[in-house]
């Protein structure tokens, strides 16, 4: 696999002036520190993502399954939110593009299974998926961790009674459970209607499992090579347990930003993806990103309310949206691209209406060539104008690559969490509102928290 690489020499100082890091932030000594401190979180079983490139009987068990059904289905539904729906929605958009325009990947002639996430639960968009579907060629993966989500379960209700009026008894067979090890309501539901299940372990947190049965069955169904996934994230796992920062991007990122955010205020991280085809993957980086440094207290319970607020943007749309903002707006952003080398597949230009201007230059050349051209010129007008950036730049999106970034991507917040001194496998602000919620819903033994609201 051709190397993936992160760049940073925009957001230094000699570059980009006072808003830029210099050679002492990159302090290696506590580069160093954030990796033991790390590794000792793994080594006591608390966070488990580095170990999941390694389970390999469950990645076969998955194929196998995955390759008797395949070909009884048209579509895979995922009924699940956030950890449990952002890293299967951005592998399906990582190999065969943005949805609805997919191509065939792989060994595949065509764009089928399709991948159809029902996450979020405006009525409108799960009766019109619905209508869409046809609940005889469709898998029903239901994905929540804890079992008992308030999004998941409704929906779920809902498209079991939808795919069972279809299918009577043999619904239980195209319903997919990935669900806790051990408690939570899905489990026993899963159990009593003897559904297919997988498990996710207790130390892989919604954010942290796209390479756990959460990514890993949809990915299988729809045809995709989990075990190459998995051998670009062992990959990443060599480089990311690495105290060296010369070995160690997703370390040398991590204190990149940790220090553009503490000391040179830039709170904001925009992630330019200049790839339709990671589009879905910087949805899955914003959540990773957010929910894992968003944190009140630090781990001694000092109040601290850290966090670089990240923004999705897709380069080159967002050129003619979002940049006059990052050029001359507030000085706050890092603003970080993502490139691929190789596009999948390159267009040509055709040199026609030649008299014109804005017509010649562009002629015989090809939008390959454009592209990089307009990702380079946005960062190099942005680093005139002192404003840092960096860059990951990916070979090529394909199984093995996607992998590799995923898991640095996720090694890169495990060490701005030590680095901020935070937990960055919890969230806590999230629990108030769905407390409020079950109240508001009537749920047992939530009634006082819907005082004041109704
Ligand atoms: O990253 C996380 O832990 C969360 O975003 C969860 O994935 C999300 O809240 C859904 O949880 P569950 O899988 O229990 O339904």
């Amino acid at each position: 696999m051709a190397s993936i690489e992160f760049r940073y020499e925009n957001a230094m100082a000699d570059r980009v002036g006072s808003d830029g890091i210099t050679r002492d932030d990159l302090d290696s000594k506590r580069g160093a520190e954030a990796v033991r401190a790390f590794r000792a979180r793994v080594e006591s079983g608390e966070v488990g993502f580095p170990n999941l490139p390694a389970d390999k009987s469950t990645a076969n068990a998955i194929v196998e399954f995955a390759d008797s059904l395949r070909k009884q289905i048209d579509d895979v539904l995922i009924v699940g939110i956030g950890g449990s729906a952002l890293g299967p929605y951005a592998l399906d958009v990582a190999m065969r593009g943005p949805h609805p325009v997919q191509v065939a990947h792989g060994k595949s002639k065509t764009n089928r299974p399709r991948l159809v996430v029902l996450d979020n639960i405006d009525p409108g968009f799960i009766a019109g998926a619905l209508a869409n579907l046809n609940p005889k060629r469709t898998a029903v993966c239901v994905i929540a961790k804890s079992g008992s989500t308030a999004e998941t379960i409704s929906t779920f209700l809902i498209v079991r009674e939808w795919i069972t009026k279809a299918m009577k008894k043999k619904a239980r067979e195209r319903i997919i459970a990935i669900t806790g090890p051990k408690k939570g309501d899905l489990r026993q539901i899963a159990i009593e209607e003897q559904y297919p299940t997988f498990s996710v372990p207790d130390n892989i947190g919604g954010r942290y499992s796209v390479f756990c049965p959460v990514g890993l069955v949809p990915a299988a169904l729809l045809g995709f090579d989990i075990h190459k996934m998995l051998r670009g994230a062992a990959k990443a796992n060599e480089a990311g347990w690495s105290e060296s920062l010369s070995r160690n991007q997703a370390l040398t990122s991590a204190l990149v930003h940790h220090a553009l955010d503490t000391q040179h205020g830039k709170h904001i991280e925009v992630v330019y993806a200049y790839s339709s085809y990671l589009w879905g993957s910087a949805f899955w980086y914003r959540q990773l990103w957010a929910e894992s440094l968003g944190k009140r207290v630090d781990r001694a319970g000092n109040v601290v309310h850290t966090g670089q607020t990240p923004i999705a943007a897709l380069g080159v749309t967002d050129q003619h949206s979002q940049s006059q903002l990052y050029m001359e707006g507030p000085n706050d952003k890092l603003i970080t691209f993502w490139e691929v080398t190789k596009p999948r597949v390159d267009v040509k230009i055709p040199k026609d209406f030649k008299k014109y201007d804005s017509a010649s230059y562009l002629g015989g050349k090809t939008m390959g060539q454009l592209f990089h051209a307009e990702r380079k010129a946005t960062a190099a007008a942005l680093t005139r104008v002192g404003r840092p950036n960096c860059l990951w730049t990916l070979p090529a999106v394909n199984e093995e690559t996607i992998g590799y970034f995923f898991q640095t991507l996720e090694f890169q917040t495990a060490y701005a969490g030590e680095l901020y001194g935070i937990n960055a496998f919890d969230q806590p602000g999230v629990e108030l509102s769905k407390e409020l919620t079950y109240g508001l819903m009537g749920r047992k033994g939530f009634e006082k928290f819907a005082e004041g609201l109704k």
